[in-house]
């Protein structure tokens, strides 16, 4: 079995090509940096000759703007017509949990526009929803900066390790095709407001946090379980709390 992984330079792509390696698989990766560009097509025929499974985590450049949009559809549109020509057996694509309830944002409108040019394709297909990555949290935070501190909503969010996603995305794309979409998240549920103390608690940032339930998510408001994932979601097991506790340990060994 060939796994194809478009995105493959990127932080969750290389995680998922090492972690197929490390189980055995026969995995290629593709990027701009290897000549295969989903946005223009260039490359991307040759990149999926003999290929039985698509992982894409292809990104676009920007988040907040209508480039992200033009990115997912055109890129979409690319990958999958590619796809359809190699005869590929198992197309995954890793988008956004609760990425149906954040259209007031581009960037995730264009995920839901992504996942809606997979699901119209006819390809055997596994849309991976995930939730945010622990390592996407300095963004978020720094997206709440407001004057000398941060505002930011109590919502409820089950973040997880991007290491944990990469395990399950790579369990995902080996296996059957669910021709529907399959939701991964950390092990708890904790509010946004917490999760942002704690970084600033280890990074020694004394700026305050103002919880505020009507501020916004790159844009959007949130009710309490907005960003949560179904009862069925897949889970990691590795906490917030020790993972920053590891990354923290981590960065001192490494003298950073
Ligand atoms: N961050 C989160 O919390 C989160 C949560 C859930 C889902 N996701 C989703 O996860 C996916 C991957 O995210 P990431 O953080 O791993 O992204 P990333 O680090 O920005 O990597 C993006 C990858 O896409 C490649 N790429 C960009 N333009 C391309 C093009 N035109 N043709 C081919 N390859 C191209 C880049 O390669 P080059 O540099 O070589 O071009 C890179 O390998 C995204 O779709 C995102 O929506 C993220």
């Amino acid at each position: 079995m060939k796994i194809t992984v478009v995105g493959a330079s990127g932080m969750m792509g290389s995680k998922i090509v090492r972690e197929l390696e490390r189980g055995g698989q026969s995995v290629s990766g593709a990027s701009t940096k290897t000549g295969v560009n989903a946005y223009t097509g260039e490359g991307l025929q040759a990149a999926l000759a003999d290929t039985d499974v698509v992982i894409d985590v292809t990104n676009s450049g920007s988040f907040g703007d209508s480039d992200a949009l033009d990115f997912f559809k055109q890129a979409g549109k690319n990958l999958l017509m590619a796809a359809k020509q190699a005869g590929v057996g198992h197309y995954l694509a890793l988008s956004v949990v609760a990425a149906d309830r954040l259209v007031e944002n581009d960037y995730f409108r264009a995920k839901l526009v992504q996942e809606n040019l997979i699901r119209a394709s006819g390809l055997p297909y596994t849309i991976v929803r995930s939730a945010q990555f622990f390592e996407f949290f300095n963004g978020i935070i720094n997206s709440a900066a407001e004057g000398d501190g941060f505002r930011l909503s109590p919502a409820l969010v089950r973040p997880i390790a991007a290491d944990e996603a990469s395990t399950l995305i790579s369990q995902i794309a080996i296996g059957l095709p669910h021709n529907d979409i399959v939701e991964i998240a950390g092990p708890e549920a904790v509010p946004l407001d917490q999760l942002a103390r704690e970084i600033l608690t280890v990074t020694e940032d004394t700026r305050s946090i103002a919880i505020d339930p009507d501020a916004p998510y790159f844009g959007v408001g949130l009710a309490n379980a907005t960003l949560l994932p179904g009862a069925n979601a897949l889970a990691g097991s590795l906490t917030f709390h020790d993972w920053l506790f590891r990354s923290l340990i981590a960065a001192q060994e490494g003298g950073g």
